[in-house]
């Protein structure tokens, strides 16, 4: 469910005209919707009523302040993968005591800002890892509460680009390793264990695999209990999937909650999740505008001014993005098959092939749906394009929540060496 739909014949965001957005701030433009953010923040919540559960957004599905200060209000908590994330999401308000620190590559830098912010939790993901950790934290004289991100070796489904959780991914520690890392993790100063992570991929349209990790999970922590360690978390990670077309059917969190509370029965563990897409992902959307038709000699190409350096899924993974004009189409309008492509010197920069779709015409402004995760947080400025901006809305109001950069300003970062000065 989220708030974006045809209005008196115009696409709106909540009370936003969506039109409005795209005069005010200009195109390429991502927008959120306030309403949607807490809409899934609460449906999560809900779901697991009862439990002994912290939602902790993973912020590299969107990590822009205003997002996160609406998700903080919410009482989330948040899933960070840098000491960037980290400090993003203390500025916007959630606590250190509801952040967990994952990623294969923590810098002794990031542990040590960690440390001393006092966050949740930190997800370990190697031996190596591990033993950095503990020198920091014995340096900063402190206690790292710990969970080890553990390599299930189950397949998630969905696209192999996102999986992680299969021998052979780059996540967590090999599953025969794990008991005894655990073992070394509690000779170790400055560690202190407390958990059990396991994450095995996103966009995940089906519980079975899902349901097979945490089982396995659930009998290593039943082993590492009886081994004598006190483990009192069991972080699932993320993963969920949500709908980006017709006839997508995600399983709803109610059914998700239902099945971790089952596989969890009777441990008496905190439940930590990660959720980044099924928070975000239908709460956003990307504005641009048509550009140009062209005909070649088997197709319609449909030009766009939004390119994949602003929005990467389909180049990265051949993603399904819908496209809405922001004038509702007549019932009888006239169709037409296009490939939809950005201004992107690169083969790859194709946003949709064959898309059947109402016939657009130069200067029509479209939406390219679903595109609140994973859209703003990959982009760059490939071709020298500015970031686009990224607009909020709630209610019948709305702000710029990151300017669009001038051109003088990206420019201004670089310098010409003086060895290239001439002054001849
Ligand atoms: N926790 C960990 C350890 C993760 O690696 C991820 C996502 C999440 C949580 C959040 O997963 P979610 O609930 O959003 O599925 N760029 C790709 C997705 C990459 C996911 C990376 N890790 C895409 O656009 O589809």
């Amino acid at each position: 469910m989220h708030h974006f739909a045809y209005q008196a014949g115009r696409l709106a965001c909540e009370g936003v005209d969506l039109a409005r957005i795209a005069d005010a701030v200009g195109t390429p433009c991502y927008v959120y919707s306030t309403a949607t953010l807490q809409r899934h923040a609460r449906v999560i919540a809900e779901a697991f009523q009862g439990q002994d559960c912290l939602i902790a957004f993973s912020v590299k599905a969107n990590s822009n302040l205003a997002v996160l200060a609406t998700l903080a209000a919410e009482g989330c908590g948040a899933d960070v993968v840098s000491g960037g994330e980290l400090k993003r999401a203390q500025i916007a308000g959630i606590p250190a005591s509801k952040i967990v620190f994952s990623g294969v590559g923590k810098t002794a830098d990031e542990m040590e800002l960690g440390i001393l912010q006092g966050i949740h939790q930190f997800n370990v993901e190697s031996a190596a890892e591990l033993r950095l950790l503990s020198k920091v934290a014995a340096r900063c004289k402190s206690q790292a509460p710990i969970a080890i991100r553990v390599n299930p070796d189950v397949a998630a489904g969905g696209h192999p680009n996102i999986s992680t959780g299969k021998k052979g991914d780059k996540f967590g520690v090999p599953w025969a390793e794990a008991e005894a890392l655990y073992a070394e993790a509690a000779s170790l100063p400055g560690i202190r264990v407390v958990g059990v992570d396991v994450h095995i991929g996103s966009q995940i349209g089906d519980l079975v695999p899902m349901r097979a990790a945490f089982e396995k999970v659930v009998g290593l922590i039943q082993r590492l209990r009886a081994a004598g360690h006190d483990i009192t978390r069991i972080d699932v990670g993320g993963g969920l999937g949500i709908p980006y077309k017709e006839g997508d059917a995600p399983p709803p969190p109610s059914d998700y909650a239902a099945m971790i509370a089952e596989v969890s029965a009777g441990l008496g563990v905190q439940v930590i999740l990660e959720p980044g897409r099924v928070i975000a992902g239908n709460a956003g959307i990307l504005l641009t505008t048509a550009l140009y038709e062209k005909e070649a000699p088997d197709r319609t190409f449909l030009i766009v001014d939004a390119g994949m350096n602003d929005l990467m899924r389909p180049a990265l993974y051949g993603a399904h993005h819908d496209l809405l004009p922001l004038t509702e189409p007549a019932p009888d309008a006239a169709q037409k098959t296009y490939d939809v492509v950005g201004p992107i010197c690169e083969s790859t920069d194709k946003f949709a092939s064959g898309r059947e779709m109402p016939a657009i015409a130069s200067g029509d402004r479209l939406a390219f749906m679903s595109a609140g995760a994973y859209g703003a947080v990959l982009s760059s400025a490939y071709n020298t394009r500015p970031l686009v901006p990224e607009v909020l809305v709630n209610g019948d109001r709305f702000d710029i929540v990151r300017r669009r950069p001038d051109l003088d300003e990206m420019l201004q970062l670089e310098q010409v060496p003086d060895w290239l000065n001439r002054t001849d």
